[in-house]
């Protein structure tokens, strides 16, 4: 399993990055977010969402446990969970998420997905301890990018990225 890490500045750049990985995206793909509130894993889906053209605003899905983004340019939609609130994979199950036809991430992923699909990407966010926020709460983030599955085995594009 190759993971990469990265480290992100600002929220700008944690969308930029959501941007870069959309570029690999297609029909089928899931990417797992992980961190903790305020990570910064909504922001990276907003950038995701914005790259892929999706209509809806990228927001936090809190509230609902899952939206779907349909694309103008008919491309695989993007389907945005947050698995906060479910307890078991098989209430991810339930949702009867179109995974072959979508593209799907899932905020707060963790041991929701193994269950579902056999590769996905997975973006680990996290605050660094001891870290110092601008005045307008910009702080570091330290990401690690993990590919499962064949799928997800070459995360050369990222690396070429961030080299
Ligand atoms: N380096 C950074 N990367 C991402 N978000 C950041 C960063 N620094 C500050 N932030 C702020 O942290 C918050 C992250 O919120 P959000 O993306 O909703 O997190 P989550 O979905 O993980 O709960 C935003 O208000 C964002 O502006
Ligand atoms: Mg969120």
């Amino acid at each position: 399993m190759t993971a990469i890490d990265l480290r992100i500045e600002t929220p700008d750049e944690m969308a930029a990055l959501g941007a870069l990985v959309a570029s690999q995206l297609r029909a089928g793909d899931a990417v797992a977010l992980n961190g903790e509130l305020g990570a910064g894993k909504t922001t990276f889906t907003r950038g995701l969402g914005a790259a892929l053209g999706v209509r809806g605003a990228v927001t936090s899905p809190t509230f609902v446990l899952a939206r779907t983004h349909p694309r103008p340019d008919g491309g695989a939609p993007l389907v945005h969970v947050d698995a906060y609130r479910l307890s078991s994979p098989l209430e991810l199950d339930d949702l009867d998420i179109d995974f072959e036809r979508s593209i799907v991430v899932v905020e707060w992923a963790a041991g929701m997905l193994d269950a579902v699909v056999d590769a996905w990407l997975d973006v680990h966010i996290e605050r660094p301890v001891g870290g110092v926020a601008t005045e307008d709460g910009i702080e570091p983030r330290l990401v690690r990018v993990t590919g499962s599955g064949v799928r997800w085995s070459d995360l050369g594009w990222l690396r070429a990225a961030r080299d």
